[in-house]
C-alpha cells in the first residue's frame, strides 16, 4: 500500500522529513477533490467543506490523544504558538520559561512579549537538549508559560513531556509537537500538555500552510482569542452585531477556512491512523536505529541517545569536520540520496515509507 501511496519515495530516497515530508497520492487526491468540488460548485459546496473541516478535528484529536471540541486549525506552528503569547493577559513581571535552542516559531513569539515586561527565562542547552533540572530552577510563581519542543530540531532528542509538566507548577505547558506528530505518539490529554502545536508539512506528510493546537480545558479558559473573526462564534451565519464566542476551541480561528488545506490533513492522517499510531512509531523508531547502527559501523559519528526514550525519527552523523560533512551531503544530493546539511552535521530523517534498501543505499553512497 505505502509503495503505491508514495510515488516520490521510489524517485529518490527520500530521508528529509525533518525539512518537509512527502505527501501522498491521498492526499493529493483529498486536496484535489476539494478543488475540482469548488471549481464545479463554488459556494454551494462550502457546507459540505465545513462539515468535513469539523470532522477533522475528530481524527486529529484521535491522532494525538485529545479531544475534537479542543482544536483549532492555524496555518503553521507560528501562528498556534502566537495563539498563547497573544491571548494570556501579561503582567510586567511574568516570565516564559523556554529552551535557548528552540526552533524560531516557537522562541520569536515569546521574545516578542519583552515588550509587555515579561522576562525570558532561556534553558541552557548542553548535549542538543535543555538541561532539564535547570529548566526546573528556573520555573517559579510568576511562570506563565513554559515552552519547548517535543524533538528538538538540532539533534532530534526527544524530551519526556510527562515529566516536564511536572515541573510546570500552575505554568502552561506549551509543545511544539512538529518534529514528533505523525511520527511519535504524543497523548496530549495524559500528558498534561496544555497547547499541542503543529505543522501538517513534516512528520505528519500533509500540505503546507495548514496545522492545528489542540488546548487543554484550563488554557481554553486562560486565553483570550486574539484573531477573533466572523467564524470565531457560535453562530457565524446570524452576523451577530457583538460576538458571542465558540465554546470550542473554534473561538481561537478567525475567518474562512483553509478547506483544501484541512483535507489533505485528514487524508495524511487516515493513513497513520490505518497503520496504528505505534506501530508508525516503532516503523519510524526502527528506522532511524538501522541508520544509526549502519552509519556507526562506518566510523561515523552519530549524535543520538544511548535511551531509546529519547530517540527520534531524526538521526544526525558528522565527520567532526564541516567542510567534510558538506561533501558527504553534496554527494548524497547528487546521487538522489535526500538529506539536510545542518551546523551538527548530516540529517537524515527517514519515515514509515522508507524500506530497508533505502537505508542501505543511503549509508552505502556515502564515501
Ligand atoms: C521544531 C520545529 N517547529 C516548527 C517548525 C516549522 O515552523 P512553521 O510551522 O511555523 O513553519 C520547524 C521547522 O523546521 C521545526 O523544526
Amino acid at each position: 500500500m505505502l509503495n503505491e501511496l508514495y510515488p516520490g519515495a521510489r524517485e529518490h530516497v527520500y530521508l528529509d522529513v525533518a525539512a518537509v515530508g512527502l505527501v501522498s497520492t491521498r492526499v493529493r487526491d483529498a486536496v484535489a477533490t476539494v478543488l475540482d468540488d469548488h471549481v464545479a460548485r463554488g459556494i454551494a459546496a462550502g457546507a459540505d467543506w465545513t462539515a468535513a473541516s469539523e470532522r477533522t478535528r475528530g481524527v486529529i484529536a484521535e491522532l494525538i490523544g485529545g479531544r475534537a471540541t479542543n482544536v483549532a486549525y492555524t496555518q503553521n506552528t507560528s501562528t498556534g504558538i502566537a495563539l498563547v503569547a497573544n491571548g494570556l493577559d501579561w503582567r510586567h513581571g511574568d516570565n516564559v520559561v523556554v529552551p535557548a535552542d528552540e526552533f524560531p516559531s516557537n522562541f520569536y513569539p515569546w521574545l516578542a512579549l519583552r515588550r509587555h515586561g515579561v522576562e525570558i527565562r532561556e534553558v541552557p542547552m548542553r548535549a542538543g537538549r535543555a538541561e532539564l533540572e535547570r529548566l526546573a530552577e528556573l520555573i517559579d510563581a510568576r511562570t506563565r508559560v513554559v515552552a519547548i519542543s517535543a524533538v528538538q530540531y538540532t539533534s532530534g532528542h526527544r524530551y519526556d513531556l510527562a515529566r516536564i509538566r511536572e515541573r510546570c507548577g500552575d505554568a502552561l505547558l506549551v509543545v511544539d509537537g512538529t518534529q514528533a506528530a505523525g511520527a511519535l505518539v504524543i497523548d496530549a490529554d495524559a500528558d498534561g500538555i496544555d497547547a499541542l502545536v503543529v505543522s501538517a508539512h513534516k512528520w505528519m506528510l500533509g500540505p503546507f500552510g495548514i496545522g492545528f493546537v489542540h488546548f487543554s480545558d484550563r488554557a481554553m479558559e486562560r486565553l483570550n482569542p486574539s484573531t477573533t473573526g466572523w467564524l470565531s462564534v457560535e453562530h457565524p451565519f446570524d452576523f451577530d452585531h457583538e460576538p458571542r464566542l465558540a465554546s470550542s476551541a473554534r473561538r481561537f480561528e478567525s475567518g474562512t477556512f483553509n478547506a483544501a488545506g484541512i483535507a489533505g490533513l485528514d487524508a495524511a492522517i487516515s493513513i497513520v491512523l490505518e497503520l496504528g499510531r505505534h506501530t508508525v512509531e516503532n516503523i519510524v523508531l526502527g528506522n532511524a536505529a538501522h541508520l544509526q547502527e549502519r552509519l556507526t559501523a562506518r566510523g561515523l559519528q552519530v549524535l543520538r541517545s544511548t535511551d531509546p526514550d529519547e530517540c527520534s525519527g531524526i538521526v544526525i552523523f558528522t565527520t567532526g569536520d564541516q567542510a567534510a560533512d558538506a561533501a558527504i551531503h553534496a554527494q548524497l544530493t547528487e546521487s538522489g540520496i535526500r538529506c539536510s546539511l545542518r551546523k551538527a552535521g548530516v540529517r537524515f530523517s527517514p519515515h514509515y515509507y522508507n524500506t530497508d534498501d533505502d537505508l542501505h543505499e543511503a549509508v552505502a553512497t556515502i564515501r
